[in-house]
């Protein structure tokens, strides 16, 4: 039997979308996967954007985010076979800019951190920090030719620039907000290799003065993984309901 996959980003909480979440999560607990990935940015933490706040959309307490996110992780954790993964995304990353641009920042950063936040107390979950010490991008291996990372590009072809520089390796990626797949016979060996975009969660909302947010969509990832290979399918939500692989529809 091939292991089930889930992979979806970008939430941005609070600024998420509450019925595109809902079918999210009617498909985790349908499907049960056995791998659930959040691609990056759970959270918006716009509470430490160096950015004025965007005109018209309400502030928020960073904690009452915090709150709704360690929900979902929660009923994804409850839902999820063998191993929930979380990368962080640069939206999380502001915590760590913040935090070592401030003093009291430093003091409060145990407190705040996201990765700390929302890991604590939990066992069968895996958290992949933003940053790394060795310049090495940091990814999620989800077996041994699929690896997920938030994020590097937000270009117009940034899935298949994604693809490009995964050295033979499909790629999931979030970030983008938009779904994009590209798929390519594998020069290196047998089948293909495929660089897919997960979409997003979160409202239309043009938060932070780039991206195109007209070319946002949301949407998840759901994939087979087999001994030899794999099949991944990219599920748009289309308003109040989505058709998974298999055929069953999901409303809310
Ligand atoms: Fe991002």
């Amino acid at each position: 039997m091939a292991k089930k996959l889930i992979a979806f980003g970008d939430v941005h909480f609070p600024h998420y979308q509450p019925v595109a979440l809902e079918i999210l999560k009617k498909a985790v607990a349908r499907i049960r996967p056995d791998i659930t990935v959040c691609l990056g940015d759970l959270l918006d933490c716009g509470q430490f954007s160096q950015y004025p706040p965007t005109f018209g959309v309400p502030e928020t307490d960073y904690e009452a985010d915090l709150a709704q996110a360690n929900g979902l992780i929660d009923f994804l954790q409850k839902h999820t076979q063998e191993r929930t993964v979380l990368i962080e995304g640069n939206h999380e990353y502001r915590l760590d800019r913040w935090a070592a641009a401030h003093a009291e920042g430093r003091g409060a950063y145990n407190l705040l951190a996201p990765r700390i936040q929302l890991m604590r107390g939990r066992s069968g979950c895996t958290y992949i920090p933003y940053g790394s010490a060795d310049g090495k991008y940091p990814h999620y291996k989800v077996n041994g030719r699929i690896v997920a990372v938030h994020g590097w590009s937000y270009a117009q072809h940034a899935t298949k620039e994604h693809l490009r520089k995964s050295q033979g390796k499909s790629i999931l990626h979030g970030h983008t907000h938009r779904c994009d797949s590209s798929i390519f016979p594998n020069v290196w060996g047998a089948g293909t290799v495929q660089a897919r975009s997960a979409g997003c969660l979160c409202k239309p909302v043009p938060l932070y003065g780039t991206g195109r947010p007209v070319e946002w969509v949301n949407a998840f990832i759901v994939g087979y993984l087999g001994r030899r290979s794999d099949t991944l399918f990219t599920v748009d939500i289309k308003g109040d309901f989505a058709i998974l692989p298999d055929g069953t529809e999901l409303r809310v």
